[in-house]
C-alpha cells in the first residue's frame, strides 16, 4: 500500500511538471506588475539611494540582453551630491546659449545619475545601452525606486564646449561616448501613465 501511494505521488509531481504552463494573470505577475507600474519620475525626495539597492539595480542592468554578450557598455554611478552638482554646472558653462536652469534641471532632481556610454565601434551598442537601462528602470521599479530614461543631458554633456573636462569626470575608456542616462531615487509623485497607442501593433495573418 505504502509503495502505491508512494507511486501515485511521484507520478502526480511527474505529471504537474510536465504540464504546459498556464499564462498567469497579470495582476500576478510580478514583471507585468512592474512593467505596467513604472512612470518616469521627475519628482525626487531628497533621500539617497542605498549603495546595495544600487548594485542590485546596477546588476540586473548589465543581466540585460546584449549583442553577442560583448557588454557594450560604461556605467557611471553618480550619488555624491557634490559630484553631480560639478557635472550640472560644467553642462551649463559648456552651453552658453541655452538658460543655465534648464541645462542644470535636466537631471530632474534625481538624486542618483547613471550615465550610460557605448561603444562607438559596434553599430548595436546603442541598443545594448537601451536594454540596459530599461532592466535597470524595472529592477528599480520592483524595489520601490522610482527612475527616469534621460537623453538631454547627452546631449548637453555631448555637444558642450567642454565636453573633455565631462569626460575626464565620468572617466569612459577610449571608444565610448555618452548614449544616455537614468535618474534614481525616491518618488515624490506618482504620475498617471501616459496613453499608449495600441494600434501600433499588428498581428499578421
Ligand atoms: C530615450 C529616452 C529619452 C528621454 N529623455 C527624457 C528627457 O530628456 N527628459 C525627460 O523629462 N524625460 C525623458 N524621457 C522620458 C519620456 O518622456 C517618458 O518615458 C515618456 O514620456 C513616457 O512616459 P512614462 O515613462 O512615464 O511611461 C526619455 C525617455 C527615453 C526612452
Amino acid at each position: 500500500m505504502k509503495h502505491i501511494i508512494l507511486s501515485l505521488i511521484v507520478v502526480t509531481i511527474t505529471l504537474m511538471s510536465c504540464a504546459p504552463s498556464t499564462p498567469q494573470e497579470n495582476t500576478e505577475n510580478a514583471v507585468v506588475e512592474a512593467i505596467m507600474a513604472r512612470r518616469s519620475i521627475r519628482q525626487y525626495h531628497a533621500v539617497p539611494v542605498g549603495r546595495d539597492t544600487l548594485m542590485q539595480i546596477m546588476t540586473c542592468g548589465i543581466n540585460a540582453a546584449n549583442g553577442q554578450n560583448k557588454q557594450s557598455w560604461e556605467v557611471r554611478v553618480v550619488d555624491n551630491p557634490t559630484t553631480l552638482t560639478q557635472i550640472q554646472d560644467l553642462m551649463a558653462a559648456g552651453n552658453t546659449a541655452l538658460n543655465p536652469d534648464i541645462v542644470k534641471g535636466c537631471m530632474r532632481g534625481a538624486p542618483v545619475m547613471v550615465f550610460i556610454a557605448r561603444d562607438i565601434n559596434y553599430d548595436f551598442s546603442a541598443y545594448d545601452c537601451g536594454l540596459l537601462a530599461g532592466n535597470m528602470m524595472l529592477a528599480a521599479q520592483s524595489m520601490g525606486v522610482g527612475s527616469i530614461c534621460l537623453g538631454s543631458p547627452v546631449r548637453f554633456i555631448n555637444d558642450a564646449t567642454n565636453s573633455a573636462e565631462i569626460a575626464d569626470i565620468l572617466g569612459y575608456s577610449e571608444n565610448y561616448e555618452l548614449c544616455l542616462c537614468v535618474g534614481l531615487g525616491y518618488a515624490a509623485e506618482s504620475p498617471d501613465a501616459k496613453p499608449r497607442d495600441i494600434n501600433k501593433v499588428k498581428f499578421l495573418d
